[in-house]
């Protein structure tokens, strides 16, 4: 299981350029199983979550064929199974994003309901209830999601909470569906509005994605389209909070600063000057250490929650008192036990967090438990005093392409090691 071997080595300094957007590349991969001509994609990141959603269409007969550095050809008309195995799902959740496409395609889907997770339970009964409104007829039985339908037929939906995973699922099925459907309470992230330039390409008619209420007029059949993935907000957003941990200067290339403007107003209010260009942001702390700041998650385009982990090791180094609150999952304050090894002073109440910024933490072995989690861990490390080893990096390297080589470029010392 490999690790990361990590020294604290004062300031990093340099630009890194962001990777195409892990939660955009996942349901536009999916997006292939509504047409029957090819859907090319580019700008995809190397990344475990990529490779098992590719490994997953390829598993049901689906023609995956990598046609450059970053770009795939999928075409799904040799489609032999509508089945998502467990071993698949349990990996990846994202996995759910098949069962929309498929139901409307193919008229069938049987999807191994995915677990909970580190962070919560994470239940899909919003994805169900919305196919169930357009006509699906949905069991799920032996620990899996069984579902059929004819023509799926159009729906006005409204969400109980925002889900990107259940608005993007739904949108897809809605493409093909007989009739009108209307999405309420959808999520406005970036990551949905590229899958619906996707959608568009391929012939959808969709309005309003971005914004709370989504429609969409269904079509007869889509067809094949050449699309390139936004780049990464949260890896964005990582890189950069690496820049302000260590009171470095960081700035990084081909991303987009208007997909985390909550972001960059709590860099600034942290003590950072931040300069923001068409494609490029840097940071830079002139050397001064962060300001405590106040974190409150909520959906796009709020304080994305994918963010809260990389803010709580911030304010672990930070001038003053963090307070930190958790709305969109149940228990994603995994890192604080660990940052405490660090030596960070985080008191946890519920679902919040009270972060009081020590001047120096200190290196020590602690363990990554999820995505998120993990790259706060390696943030704290590149600040912290010392060697730190980071246990589980399996799951940063879920959503993060080359994190160490970006980092070393930056002048972080960190290297993989495999035990
Ligand atoms: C997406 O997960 C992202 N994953 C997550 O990113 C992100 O943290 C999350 O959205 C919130 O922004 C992908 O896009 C692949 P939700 P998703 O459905 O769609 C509840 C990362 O680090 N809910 O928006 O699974 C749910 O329990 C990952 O890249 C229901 O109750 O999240 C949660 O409390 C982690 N019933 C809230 O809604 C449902 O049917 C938001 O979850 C669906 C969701």
């Amino acid at each position: 299981m490999d690790k990361f071997l990590i020294q604290g080595n004062g300031p990093l300094q340099g630009e890194v350029r962001a990777s195409g957007a892990k939660n955009a590349a996942l349901p536009i991969l999916c997006a292939a199983l509504l047409t029957d001509d090819t859907l090319a994609i580019h700008n995809l990141p190397h990344l475990w979550d990529v490779a098992t959603t590719n490994r997953l269409l390829t598993q049901m007969g689906v023609a995956v064929t990598v046609a450059g550095q970053g770009e795939v050809e999928i075409n799904a008309r040799s489609i032999t199974t509508c089945v998502a195995p467990y071993e698949l799902v349990k990996t990846m959740r994202a996995s759910i994003l098949v069962l929309g496409p498929l139901l409307a395609k193919r008229g069938e889907a049987q999807v191994s309901l995915p677990g909970g997770c580190a962070i919560g339970a994470r239940p899909v009964d919003l994805h169900l209830r919305g196919l169930e409104a357009m006509g699906a007829e949905i069991e799920v039985e032996g620990g899996f999601i069984k579902a059929r339908a004819g023509r799926l037929q159009g729906a006005r939906i409204v969400f109980d909470v925002v889900t990107v995973t259940g608005t993007e699922n739904l949108l897809m099925a809605a493409t093909l569906a007989e009739g009108q459907t209307v999405l309420e309470n959808a999520a406005c992230e970036p990551e949905v509005v590229d899958l619906a330039k996707c959608l568009i390409a391929m012939g959808a008619k969709i309005e309003g994605a971005g914004t709370s209420t989504i429609r969409v007029q269904g079509v007869a059949n889509l067809h094949g389209a050449t699309h390139s993935v936004i780049p990464d907000r949260i890896e964005t957003g990582t890189f950069l909070i690496a820049g302000a941990i260590t009171r470095g200067r960081v700035r990084v290339t081909q991303t987009d600063p208007g997909m985390l403007e909550a972001v960059l107003d709590k860099l600034r209010q942290a003590g950072a000057k931040v300069s923001i260009g068409a494609d490029w942001i840097e940071l830079d702390m002139l050397g001064r250490r962060p300001r405590a700041v106040d974190i409150h998650t909520t959906p796009h385009p709020g304080f994305p929650t994918d963010m809260q982990a990389q803010f709580m090791a911030l304010d672990s180094v930070a001038e003053g008192v963090g307070t930190i609150r958790e709305t969109i999952f149940e228990n994603r304050f995994m890192h604080a036990q660990e940052l405490m090894r660090l030596g960070a002073e985080i008191n946890i109440e519920g679902n919040t967090a009270v972060v009081t910024g020590v001047e120096r933490l200190s290196g020590a072995p602690v363990m990554a438990t999820d995505l998120r989690a993990s790259a706060a861990l390696v943030l704290a490390a590149l600040s912290a005093d010392g060697e730190t080893l980071v246990d589980r990096v399996y799951h940063i390297d879920r959503g993060y392409e080359h994190i160490e080589e970006k980092l070393r470029k930056l002048g972080g010392k960190i290297r993989r090691v495999t035990q």
